[in-house]
């Protein structure tokens, strides 16, 4: 399938991704305009299937929908317990990267192959219990690491103080691998967390809350965008 937008290659900028699962549905459009006008770099979406985390949320229809009225590069969170049932159609409805956690019930190595083979960026998400050692074999084949700074499930929760040893752990696996691969953070991340994220090694935020929640979202996210790393 040709796509129209990719996520770009490792640059040495960081990578605001807001996600959708915290924008008011009914402006969802809106939403995105905006976000894309403010200098959002991809869009987050979050598919829940009320199994792997307890809470609903999208399917390919919405991922299709955004395809057609969005060129920014749409990165699909898998939280779902079988993500080898869901790869195919949510490639074919037009996500750019899809990403599975390695807590899930399939095989990871497979179903990361199952998303290159379709043409599909493919990342691991791992949650805060998860030693980051598991990412290690899987190097060749991602993309993209995403680490959860909360359990996943709902948008809101406060970003975890163990959370950048873990970002700091995965990004000395990254650098060791010698390839090109984003680390990307999801969870209660704002203008001062991002910051911690980043100068633990985050170059990719996924935000929330911080965004669509803010009286000014454009603001909002633009300080996110330009945090500097916390010394
Ligand atoms: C949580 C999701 C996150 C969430 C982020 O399970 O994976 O992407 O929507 O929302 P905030 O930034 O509010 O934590
Ligand atoms: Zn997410």
């Amino acid at each position: 399938m040709k796509k129209t937008s990719q996520i770009p290659p490792v640059n040495g900028k960081i990578a605001v991704a807001p996600s959708v699962l915290c924008a008011d549905l009914y402006q969802l459009g809106q939403a995105v305009e905006m976000v894309k006008k403010a200098g959002a770099d991809w869009i987050h979406v979050d598919i829940m299937d009320g199994h792997f985390v307890p809470n609903l949320s999208f399917g390919p229809a919405l991922v299709s929908s955004l395809k057609k009225h969005t060129d920014l590069p749409l990165d699909v969170h898998l939280m779902v317990t079988n993500p080898l049932r869901f790869i195919e159609p949510f490639a074919k409805a037009g996500a750019d990267l899809l990403t599975v956690h390695i807590e899930s019930e399939d095989d990871t190595a497979k179903a990361l192959n199952a998303i290159r083979d379709l043409g599909v960026q493919a990342g691991v998400s791992i949650k805060p219990d998860t030693h980051p050692d598991v990412i290690k074999p899987l190097t060749d084949l991602l993309d993209l690491v995403l680490v959860m700074s909360v359990y996943p499930g709902f948008g809101g929760q406060a970003f975890l103080e163990n959370s950048p040893a873990q970002i700091k752990q995965v990004r000395q696996i990254i650098n060791a691998s010698g390839k090109k691969i984003w680390l990307e953070v999801d969870g209660g991340i704002n203008a001062q967390t991002a910051k911690i994220a980043i100068a633990a090694g985050a170059d990719a935020l996924v935000a929330g809350n911080a965004i669509f929640s803010s009286a000014d979202p454009e603001l909002a996210l633009k300080q996110i965008k330009q945090a500097s790393p916390a010394i």
